[in-house]
Order: structure tokens, then C-alpha cells, then sequence
């Protein structure tokens, strides 16, 4: 997929993986509009890449979700690319014995369902453009999981799954459904934990040159070899995963 001029929005494009991914896509000459839930966040990237747009949105608010695709109708309707980049991660026990509802929950909602909702409001626009795309991006924890985040996983996991359906409904449409697959990436996400973590810049190139190359499962650094060598040593994969 040609990755130039094309009309591009990122959820969670204002630090981290989705920063660098508007960062990489604007020099090479897209528009990208991102949103986020952190208003000086969004603000901040606007001041180091005055051509973005942003909307502040709360994706797994349904209101605030519904807000975010009427501004895209209004202003942006000739989006081509939709990346779905936010997410949470809760390290947490459920051996400690308090109520984890509202965690699981909120986990849920940010990581899986409501990017489901936000490709389902959104689709009917990408499917009247010439040449579009979905990207989700799950990680490697949805194919092995490690113990101290088990809603993540799932969550990753359930999105995952959700994108390889899609891309079977989608494949005789104008869009394309493409999955990055990170492993440790250097983040805000993964501060003080983790070692020989990815750059988010080394990250982001492998992304698009696999969407370049219409590459849809997209297995970046180690998850490639994680997901190959699952196979050949399950127990020493899942042992080196555990405890992450
Ligand atoms: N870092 C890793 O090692 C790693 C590995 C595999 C997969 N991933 C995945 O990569 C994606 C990006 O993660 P990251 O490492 O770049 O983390 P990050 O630096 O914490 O960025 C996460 C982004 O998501 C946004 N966000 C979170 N909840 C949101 C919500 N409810 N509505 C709108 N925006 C929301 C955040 O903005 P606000 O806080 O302003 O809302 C932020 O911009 C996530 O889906 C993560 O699960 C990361």
C-alpha cells in the first residue's frame, strides 16, 4: 500500500508508538489528525508538528468516541487510514483479593472494544475512498501472555483475533486490514521495566515498510522470533515470557 498523501487518523497519536507514527507518516507527506484523552499532550505535539490536527477524545467514552467521528466527518471525511494505536497496560495480581471490576473493565474497553466500535463508526467512510486501511496494533503479549498483566493480554489477544476476522470480511473492499504486532518497545508504558527494549523509531519503520509491502500480519523485532520459536520450544518461550 502507497503510504503518501493519504489522510491518516491515529488514536493515542500523542506519545509513544503513535508519535513516532505520526512523526514517520508526516515525512512522508500525509496528513495526520490524532486524538488522546491529554489535552496538553495533544497540544504539545501540535506545537512540534503544527501540521497535525487533534481532537481530545476519551476513545472508550461512547459519547466521546461519537464526538470524535462527527469531527472526522466534518473535517476529514477524506480520511484513508484509521491506525489504532491506544491502549493501557495494568500490572496487577488477581491473588490480591480486592474488587479488580473497574480495572478489567477500563482494560477492556480501551484495548479492544472500543477500537471494535471505532472501526465500525468509522468504516462506512473508509470504504468509499479509492485505497484505505485499518491498522491495529496488538502486541506480543496477545500470542504469549506473561503473568503480571492477564486483562492486557486477553484484551490483545481479543484484538487480534478481531483484526484476522475483519481482514476476512474486508477482502474484496477498497480497505485493506493490516496488524502490528510490537514487542518491548521503549515507552512511556514500559518505563522502569524490561530490558533491550525497541525504539519506537525502529518500530515504526518496520510498521510501514510491512504495510508498504502489503505485509498484513506484521511481526516486529523479537516478535518474529518469538512467534516462530513458539512453535519449535513452546515451554521455553512461554517460561521466558512469564515473567516479562
Ligand atoms: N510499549 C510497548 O512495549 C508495547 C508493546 C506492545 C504493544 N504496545 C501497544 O502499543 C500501543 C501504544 O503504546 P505505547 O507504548 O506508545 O504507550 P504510551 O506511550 O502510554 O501511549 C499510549 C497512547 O494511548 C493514548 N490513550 C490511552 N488510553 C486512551 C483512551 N482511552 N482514549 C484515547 N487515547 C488513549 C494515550 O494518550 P492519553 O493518555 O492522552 O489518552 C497515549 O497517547 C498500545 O496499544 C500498546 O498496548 C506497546
Amino acid at each position: 500500500m502507497d503510504l503518501t498523501g493519504k489522510k491518516i487518523l491515529i488514536t493515542g497519536g500523542s506519545s509513544g508508538i503513535g508519535l513516532e507514527f505520526t512523526r514517520q507518516l508526516i515525512k512522508r507527506s500525509n496528513k495526520i489528525v490524532i486524538c488522546g484523552r491529554d489535552l496538553d499532550k495533544l497540544k504539545k505535539a501540535q506545537k512540534d508538528l503544527p501540521s497535525i490536527d487533534y481532537f481530545q477524545c476519551d476513545i472508550a467514552d461512547d459519547e466521546q468516541q461519537q464526538k470524535l467521528v462527527e469531527f472526522v466527518q466534518t473535517h476529514h471525511s477524506d480520511l484513508n487510514v484509521l491506525i489504532n494505536n491506544a491502549g493501557i497496560q495494568k500490572n496487577y495480581s488477581f491473588t490480591q483479593l480486592e474488587s479488580h471490576i473497574d480495572l478489567i473493565d477500563e482494560e477492556m474497553n480501551i484495548n479492544a472494544t472500543s477500537q471494535m466500535k471505532l472501526i465500525d463508526r468509522l468504516l462506512p467512510l473508509l470504504l468509499q475512498q479509492h485505497e484505505a486501511a485499518i491498522v491495529n496494533v496488538t502486541s506480543l503479549l496477545a500470542a504469549v501472555p506473561k503473568q503480571s498483566a492477564p486483562v492486557y493480554c486477553a484484551s490483545k489477544a481479543a484484538f487480534r483475533m478481531f483484526t484476522q476476522a475483519l481482514r476476512y470480511q474486508l477482502e474484496s473492499t477498497p480497505v485493506k486490514v493490516f496488524e502490528v504486532v510490537p514487542p518491548l518497545v521503549d515507552t512511556e508504558m514500559t518505563k522502569g521495566r524490561g530490558k533491550n527494549k525497541m525504539s519506537v523509531n525502529e518500530l515504526v519503520k518496520e510498521a510501514l515498510q510491512g504495510i508498504e509491502m502489503d505485509n498484513s500480519d506484521i511481526l516486529a523485532g523479537k516478535s518474529k522470533n518469538v512467534f516462530f520459536l513458539k512453535r519449535l520450544f513452546p515451554k521455553r518461550i512461554y517460561a521466558m515470557i512469564r515473567n516479562g
